[in-house]
């Protein structure tokens, strides 16, 4: 059985404070989650001692958002899997449409972010997605099977979970329709050599939307943005209810 795994990407959100807050109410809303579903936090660096501090013996997985992939060096602004696993962290999002979009990342670079996160035990959240313009041309698929074939090589497909997440439908509140989403996570699995590979949506997943994107068969999971702000909704978005 394939694991499933709902992980919050708080992007540039959130003092340590704030974290703390957000702990507070959301620790007592998953009480009552079934075990087998995976539950993240994938946060800015400095939220990261708080976490460490106080999920200790909790369920929550702790991730980041990012991961050089040298573990020192004159690297300005970058981190490395070594600092990231000080504080128990232990997954992290590569290739975010945002880090490919504003920040030059290519795949390349995120080809080595995940082999670095994988040398580091951290479980890799590898993102790929297509831009409106590409999926009104009906580039989706070659999009995707062009960054899978880049992103992948040398990574071992075992310890990985892949996150598709459509650009246009990231913070605009516009999801993909759950049964597209389906067909494109069947397709990225087709092109794997693991088929178990948790495959995840993200693109404004909702507490009004979780159910009917996780009543689809290839939807392993989600990732979410906005929604994993506020302790409540996260809180909806994990317990969601199947069909
Ligand atoms: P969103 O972001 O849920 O706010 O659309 C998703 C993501 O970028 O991972």
């Amino acid at each position: 059985m394939r694991n499933i795994i709902i992980a919050g990407n708080w992007k540039m959100h959130k003092t340590q404070s704030e974290a703390l807050e957000f702990l507070q109410g959301f620790l007592h809303e998953i009480d009552e989650t079934p075990d087998h579903r995976e539950i993240v936090l994938c946060v800015p660096f400095t939220a990261l001692p708080v976490l460490s501090k106080n999920l200790h013996g909790s369920r929550i997985k702790i991730g980041a958002q990012n991961i050089h992939w040298e573990d020192s060096g004159a690297y300005t602004g970058e981190i490395s899997g070594t600092m990231l696993s000080e504080f128990g962290t232990r997954y992290t999002v590569v290739g975010h449409s945002e880090r490919r979009q504003y920040f030059g990342e290519t795949d390349e670079t995120v080809n080595l972010r995940l082999k670095a996160a994988q040398q580091h035990n951290l479980m890799p959240i590898l993102c790929v997605g297509e831009t409106k313009e590409q999926r009104d041309a009906g580039e989706t698929e070659n999009i995707i099977k062009g960054q899978l074939e880049k992103d992948l090589v040398d990574v071992d497909q075992s310890r990985l979970v892949i996150a598709y997440e459509p650009i246009w439908a990231i913070g605009t509140g516009e999801t993909c329709e759950s049964g597209e989403a389906n067909r494109v996570i069947g397709m990225i699995r087709s092109q794997l050599k693991n088929a178990d590979v948790p495959i995840q949506y993200g693109g404004s997943v909702k507490p009004g939307n979780i159910d009917e994107i996780m009543a689809q068969p290839e939807i392993d999971g989600a990732l979410v943005g906005g929604a994993s702000l506020a302790s409540s909704d996260f809180a909806r978005i994990v317990n969601y209810q199947p069909f």
